[in-house]
This record gives C-alpha cells, sequence and structure tokens, in this order.
C-alpha cells in the first residue's frame, strides 16, 4: 500500500521523504493556501525532492480551462498527477489529459458511481473523501468497499486513493480492504509510526543496558 501525505508544506513533506515511508504528496487549493506561497514554486520544491507522484489540483470549472491547466501542471514535473474534480465537466477533460498521457486523480468523489465513472473516462487516481462523509454520519468505509469491489470485478486499472483520512484506524481499514494509496495529515502519519509500548520498551532496554559491564 502506497502511502501519501496531504499538504502542502514542504517542511513535512522534507521530514518525512527523509523518513523512507512516503509515497507520494497530495495537495488541494485550501492546502495550498494554508502555505501563503506561489502554487509552482511549492510543486517545483516537492518534485525536486524526488517524490515520485504529486497530485496539483485544476481549479478552472469548464472542459476547456481545465484542459488547458491541465497540459500546464503537467509541464512543470514529469511526477505531477493532475487534480481534476469529480463533475460532468471534469468527466470529459479527464477523458481528453487521459488520452494524451497526462495521470488524472479525480476528487471529491463521495459515491461509489461517481468513482465507476472516473475509471470509464481513464482516471489513474479516484480520491474517495471519507472523512468528510463520516461527518455526515455515513461510514466513508463502506465506499472504499464498494469502489474496490466494482473495480476488481472489471478490472479497471484505476488506483484507490483514500483521502479525507483523519486518524490511523483508517488507514488500518483502508489496507485490510486492499485500497491501492491512503493520504493523510502529516500528525496521523507520525501516529503511524508511534506506539507507547516501543517507547516504553526502549526506554527499559537503554536502562538495562547501563548494568552491563562495559570493557
Ligand atoms: O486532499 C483532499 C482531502 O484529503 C481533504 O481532507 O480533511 O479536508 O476532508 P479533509
Amino acid at each position: 500500500m502506497k502511502l501519501f501525505l496531504d499538504t502542502a508544506s514542504v517542511t513535512e513533506i522534507r521530514t518525512m521523504w527523509n523518513v523512507g515511508i512516503l509515497d507520494g504528496v497530495t495537495t488541494n487549493p485550501t492546502l495550498v493556501a494554508k502555505e501563503g506561497r506561489k502554487f509552482e514554486e511549492v510543486l517545483r520544491e516537492i518534485c525536486a525532492l524526488g517524490v515520485p507522484s504529486v497530485s496539483a489540483e485544476v481549479v478552472a470549472t469548464d472542459t476547456a480551462g481545465m484542459v488547458a491547466e491541465g497540459r500546464r501542471l503537467r509541464e512543470i514535473h514529469p511526477s505531477i498527477y493532475v487534480k481534476v474534480p469529480m463533475t460532468s465537466a471534469g468527466l470529459a477533460a479527464t477523458r481528453t489529459l487521459a488520452g494524451e498521457g497526462t495521470r488524472v486523480n479525480m476528487t471529491l468523489v463521495f459515491s461509489a458511481n461517481q468513482a465507476l465513472l472516473a475509471a470509464k473516462v481513464g482516471a489513474a487516481y479516484v480520491s474517495p473523501f471519507i472523512g468528510r462523509l463520516d461527518d455526515q454520519s455515513q461510514d466513508g468505509m463502506d465506499l472504499i468497499r464498494d469502489i474496490v469491489t466494482i473495480y476488481r470485478n472489471y478490472r479497471y486499472p484505476t488506483q484507490v486513493l483514500v483521502a479525507s483520512v483523519r486518524h490511523p484506524v483508517h488507514v488500518l481499514e483502508a489496507a485490510k480492504l486492499g485500497a491501492d494509496i491512503a493520504t493523510m495529515p502529516f500528525g496521523v502519519m507520525e501516529k503511524l509510526v508511534q506506539h507507547p509500548l516501543t517507547d516504553l520498551g526502549l526506554a527499559r532496554f537503554l536502562k538495562d543496558w547501563e548494568k552491563v559491564p562495559k570493557a
């Protein structure tokens, strides 16, 4: 399973990249706005680290505008995946961009039928937002289960990128269901590493080591 960071913070990305557990990065307009920096500059810095998959979202809402923006974004670096929203215009734009060889991440997906459409137009990734479904009293993980089943039924190559992840149990459940990717905030990825028994165990080992006679 691939683990992505859902952030536009180069500091956070560099930290996890150096740990060696990071497979990619997803950004969105909200995350980019938080950084207060130029979008393209941030994208170039992330790509320069060597991150192999970096999703950058279009903000146009019409097909022609999305295609034009997508073409510009993919020129920035070969690691760029163009993120396109799940609308009729977005589906048409995805078909065009995918037909040209651009890898598209279809975002803002909240139903299995929307995911089916994303696969049909050739999206490389589909991004179901599970945390936002949970917020609406609907189990987001049920959506992941349905999408994984549908894609397996028809052998669609589109990868399921679980987004709007809020805690480590989301990652665990997504992995058990066979989702391809989970993208998460920095804090959630940190929690994947940590366990209080690891810290306690290490402290005890180091304390006991002090009692071992040294040469
Ligand atoms: O990048 C899209 C998605 O992961 C956003 O998550 O927490 O704003 O619902 P959230």
